[in-house]
Parts: C-alpha cells; sequence; structure tokens
C-alpha cells in the first residue's frame, strides 16, 4: 500500500502487515485493493496502514466473569503498540469459562486452539498477543501458537483477589470445595452457602488459588512466552495494566523485527524449566496434559519419566492453596515466578530465549528480593519435600497416571483398599449419597468412563465426593482414583488420567467392586490386585461402551474419533506438526 510518510516509523516490509496472507481472487493487486477498500471504512489512514501489525485476540464474554478485564487489558496492549510504531488490531476468538462449558471446557480446548491458530494464520498480523487466563484457555492459546508459527506473547489476565466470609479468607476454587463438602456433612446451612456465592470470588480475574490458570500463568512465565510477573500481577491492579502496555510495545517490537517465534522459545531446554516450574508451584495436574499438548505441537514428546524425576528433585517451595495456606496475590507480592525461579535456578536451563529477547536468566536476575515474605520459602526449607506431583505406573495404569501429592493426606499415600466401583458419572451421581451403600472410609473409589473419550473431553470428575454418610461421620479424605481429570484447585489422595482410559479398553475398565487396590506413591506404583488370568477373563468378556450421545456428528465426532489419550495431552491426532499423526 502506498502512504505518504509525515515522521519516521517502522514500515511493514514487503509481504508483511497488511500485505500479507490476501484473500484469494486469482489476482492479488485486487486482493489488496480490495482489502484496503474495506479497511478503510474503519477509518484508518495510509500512514496507519502502512505499519506492522499486532493482532491482539479478544475473549471478554459475558459467559467468562474471569476475563471481565479483558477490555481494559487490550486497551493497554493498544497503547502500548502505538507507543512501539505498530498497529493494534483486535479480533475474538472462542473463550471458554469453567463454569459455563457444558459437558467441560477441556471438551471445547482444542476448539479454542484451532480457532485461534486459524484466526492467526487468516488475518494479516506479524505478531500477536494472546490474553487469556481461564483455565483452558491459556492452553488452547499457546497450542495455536505453537503451530500458528507467528511470533506471539501471552498475556493472562491475572488472578482475582481474595474473599472473606465471617472473618476467614477464602478462594476460589479451594474453599468452594471444602466449604460444599461442609454442607454436605451438614456443618454449614442453605442460607450460608448463599452468602459464599457472594464472596467465594469477589472481583474479575481468575482463580486466587493455585489452580489450573494460575499454574498456567506460572508456566508461561518459566517457558518464555510472557513478561515477568505476567502470570501473577492481581487482575484488579494497577500493575496488571502496565504489564499490559508492556507486552503491547514487545510485541510492536516483535512484529517489526519478525520474532523471535515460539518455536525458537518453547524449545526442550524451556519446557523442563516449566515443569520444574510446575512441581515448584505444586501447581495442577492439569498443567501436565497441556504442557504435553503444547510440546507436541512443536514435535517434542513430554517424558513424563522426566517429570517425576525433576519432581523428586525440585520441591513445593510455594505456600499457596490448595498445597499450603495463601493466594497468589501474596505470591506476586513476595516476587512471584522470577523470585521462585530464582530459588530453583540450579535445576533451571537459564540460558532460554523468552519473549523479551532476553535469555530467561535476565527475569530472574530481576527477581525482586522481599524481606520477610514467608510465601515463596527457600531451597532449604521447602514447602513439601518433593515436587507437586508424582507419576505412577502399574497395571491399572501401563500409560502412566498422575497423582498430586502435595495435596494429599500423608497417610494414604501408602494404601491398600477394597475398590467400590462408579461405572460412569452418571452411576456416581445416583449412588454416592446413597445411605445404603456399602462403602467404608478406607475403601477406594473408582470412576471410570471419565477419560477423554468416555466422558467425553475428561471432566474435572476426579475429585469424586466423599459419600455423604462417610462426610457426615467427618471423613475428609479417601483414595480416589479415576481416568477423569481434578480442578488444580482441588485436594485429597485422588489419582487421576489413567492411561488408557477404561472406554478404549484401559485396565480401569475391568476393575470390580471388591477387588483390592494398591497405592504406593513412594514407589510410584498403582497396582490391581487380581491375578492375570482373571483378569485375562474379564478383558475377554469386556465390550466397548458406545460413544457419548451426541458424538455421531459435528464437532463431537471429530473430537471422538481423534482425540488422544491423556499422557499425549488429549489434543486431536492430526494437530501436531506437518507429517505427523499419533
Ligand atoms: Fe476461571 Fe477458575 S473459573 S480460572
Amino acid at each position: 500500500m502506498k502512504g505518504k510518510t509525515r515522521r519516521a516509523s517502522p514500515r511493514a516490509g514487503k509481504d508483511k502487515g497488511f500485505r500479507q496472507g490476501l484473500a484469494t481472487y486469482g489476482d492479488a493487486e485486487f486482493s489488496l485493493f480490495l482489502r484496503k477498500v474495506f479497511i478503510k471504512a474503519g477509518g484508518y489512514s495510509d500512514d496507519a496502514l502502512e505499519r506492522p501489525v499486532v493482532g491482539i485476540t479478544n475473549t471478554a464474554s459475558d459467559y467468562n466473569p474471569c476475563h471481565g478485564n479483558v477490555p481494559d487489558l487490550i486497551e493497554a496492549v493498544k497503547r502500548g503498540v502505538l507507543l512501539a510504531g505498530a498497529l493494534p488490531m483486535v479480533f475474538p476468538t472462542v473463550s471458554i469459562h469453567e463454569s459455563f462449558s457444558h459437558p467441560t471446557s477441556m471438551f471445547l480446548r482444542n476448539l479454542m486452539s484451532m480457532d485461534t491458530e486459524e484466526m492467526i494464520r487468516a488475518q494479516p498480523m506479524d505478531s500477536v498477543v494472546l490474553i487469556g487466563g481461564c483455565d483452558k484457555t491459556l492452553p488452547a492459546q499457546l497450542m495455536a501458537a505453537a503451530s500458528a508459527k507467528r511470533p506471539a506473547i501471552v498475556l493472562p489476565v491475572g488472578p482475582m483477589l481474595v474473599g472473606h466470609f465471617r472473618g476467614e479468607v477464602l478462594g476460589a476454587c479451594t474453599d468452594c470445595r471444602r466449604l460444599w463438602g461442609e454442607f454436605r456433612g451438614e456443618r454449614l446451612s442453605e442460607a450460608d452457602v448463599e452468602l459464599l456465592t457472594e464472596r467465594l470470588a469477589p472481583t474479575k480475574g481468575t482463580c486466587m488459588v493455585m489452580g489450573t490458570a494460575s499454574t498456567m500463568g506460572c508456566i508461561v512465565e518459566a517457558l518464555g512466552m510472557g513478561l515477568p510477573g505476567s502470570g501473577s500481577a492481581p487482575a484488579t491492579h494497577a500493575d496488571r495494566l502496565r504489564i499490559a502496555e508492556a507486552t503491547g510495545k514487545r510485541a510492536a517490537e516483535m512484529a517489526i523485527a519478525g520474532g523471535p517465534t515460539p518455536a525458537e522459545i518453547m524449545t526442550p531446554a524451556a519446557f523442563r524449566n516449566a515443569m520444574a516450574v510446575l512441581q515448584a508451584v505444586g501447581g495442577s495436574t492439569n498443567g501436565l496434559v497441556h504442557l504435553t499438548a503444547i510440546a507436541r505441537r512443536i514435535g517434542i514428546a513430554i517424558d513424563l519419566g522426566e517429570f517425576d524425576r525433576i519432581g523428586r528433585a525440585v520441591p513445593v517451595l510455594v505456600d499457596l492453596k490448595p498445597s499450603g495456606d495463601h493466594y497468589m496475590e501474596h505470591f506476586h507480592w513476595a516476587g512471584a515466578t522470577p523470585r521462585l525461579m530464582k530459588e530453583i535456578r540450579a535445576d533451571l536451563d537459564e540460558r532460554a530465549l523468552t519473549v523479551t529477547g532476553k535469555p530467561l536468566k535476565a527475569a530472574i536476575d530481576g527477581a525482586e528480593m522481599v524481606p520477610g515474605q514467608t510465601v515463596i520459602r527457600p531451597r532449604t526449607a521447602p514447602l513439601k519435600a518433593q515436587g507437586g506431583m508424582a507419576v505412577l505406573r502399574g497395571n491399572l495404569a501401563p500409560k502412566g497416571c498422575v497423582i498430586k501429592h502435595s495435596a494429599a493426606t500423608p497417610k494414604l499415600l501408602v494404601h491398600t483398599g477394597r475398590a467400590v466401583v462408579f461405572q460412569s458419572l452418571e452411576d456416581l451421581a445416583l449412588r454416592i449419597d446413597d445411605p445404603d451403600l456399602d462403602v467404608a472410609a478406607d475403601d477406594v473409589l473408582v470412576l471410570r468412563q471419565a477419560g477423554p473419550k468416555g466422558a467425553p473431553g475428561m471432566p474435572e470428575a476426579g475429585y469424586l465426593p466423599i459419600p455423604r454418610k462417610l462426610a457426615r461421620a467427618g471423613v475428609k479424605d479417601m483414595v480416589r482414583i479415576s481416568d477423569a481429570r481434578m480442578s488444580g484447585t482441588a485436594f485429597g489422595t485422588i489419582v487421576l488420567h489413567i492411561a488408557p482410559e477404561s472406554a478404549v479398553g484401559g485396565p480401569l475398565a475391568l476393575v470390580r467392586t471388591g477387588d483390592r487396590i494398591r497405592l504406593d506413591v513412594p514407589k510410584r506404583r498403582l497396582e490391581l490386585l487380581v491375578d492375570r488370568a482373571e483378569l485375562a477373563r474379564r478383558r475377554k468378556a469386556w465390550r466397548a461402551p458406545p460413544p457419548p450421545a451426541g458424538a455421531e456428528r459435528g464437532y463431537a465426532k471429530l473430537f471422538q474419533e481423534t482425540v488422544l489419550q491423556a499422557d499425549e495431552g488429549a489434543d486431536f491426532d492430526f494437530m501436531g506438526p506437518a507429517g505427523t499423526r499419533a
């Protein structure tokens, strides 16, 4: 496009800015002419249209209160882009909120990643700012960035501030679950629960415990895909807007320079750094599935054994719920992810490149050293001696499963108990509160048909409720195992992501009520104590369940036919780099 230059300013090169990715009419000049005609309807000048373009995702939605500050963030990002001489262009994508996604947000993560990737690819932009936060959104955006191959920088929306209830500080949603358990145990009234609906999520932003959203915020920084502090600054704080402005500025610089690209940043070393941070924050188990999916988009395989080894070496240092006591705002003011990384720098590859154009070392060296803070523990006095998660294997989980042992009951980490099996989520809902349910506190609750294909979408149903009659008797935790996921905000002795899942004939499908199950976290084992001949008999008799309702057509059909197991990230099998298909 031609335009008059009034002052020195960055110019998009040939096939850059608005000249790239033209709609196909068989005449490129005409395509460019037509584009100019339509964009000028928006009042843009030639000067503006000559600039490098920074795309900005808009994931604001009335259905996504966690993203309530996105409009303000967009304005701040635009300011940063303009200050650096580029042109900001905002575009909408799918937005997902945990509580407004049927059947479960994970079912839609891959859809959001495809939508985001294709919109980045289809529309002219030299770099993109990805604004997300609620659990599945940052993973979807990172997966998209990895596949779209355009310079990208992530801006989390940031966590909520804490809530208050009768003098107690509360956090969504660790305390949502704890207090719901109190209600089920008849220690809270219906009026209490009504009041709590106004107290547990008191501001815009993501859940303020170390749930999936907070975990992914920290991972964004550890991967090098966001600016220091961007994963934890409160959603409502002025610092968040300054980070947004700085993100816009940096995105403009990346647009002008043409890099770095996501593949240059998200290297095997970056993923190892992210795994170390995931262990050290006592992060969400979902973080492991998401990291696996993001890495796979670049052609990097996450080794669950390596993740477990990292967990044995890197202790939990962050004292946040559900593993500890504090909340994200406290973590932020204690020095945040850079301060944490300083504590575990011996386990990190500090040479890893970040979106700043500098190595991770620069972020670590710049960490604020807050005197007297107790939220980020020193390496010499960890919150837990090992990392937050362990990967287990055994005849019940040949391809692995995971437990967040930092948020489990220590005495249950080695436990043998009688299986009480629920065939599906419907069966669970029907029987869990039955006063005649044959269940005792030392039994092992087993849920199947809740994996990627079975439910579908691997819902966060792994936090099986304690049967009401046991809850009333004061039982707070039991060993629970499933092929489902669990909210990162949840706690308990809960084994998740069993692979292969029961719906595809994984050994979980063969468990019967009354079988003995042995959990041994120190030895990393999960075993069904049934002899091989009996298991072979059961396998012969096993029949695959029918596909879930709705899987005959559309996205549900695509999902059912192509979703991978948890150990491979539960992405679609055709979404790896070109030429790969699992
Ligand atoms: Fe959005 Fe928790 S519901 S982050």
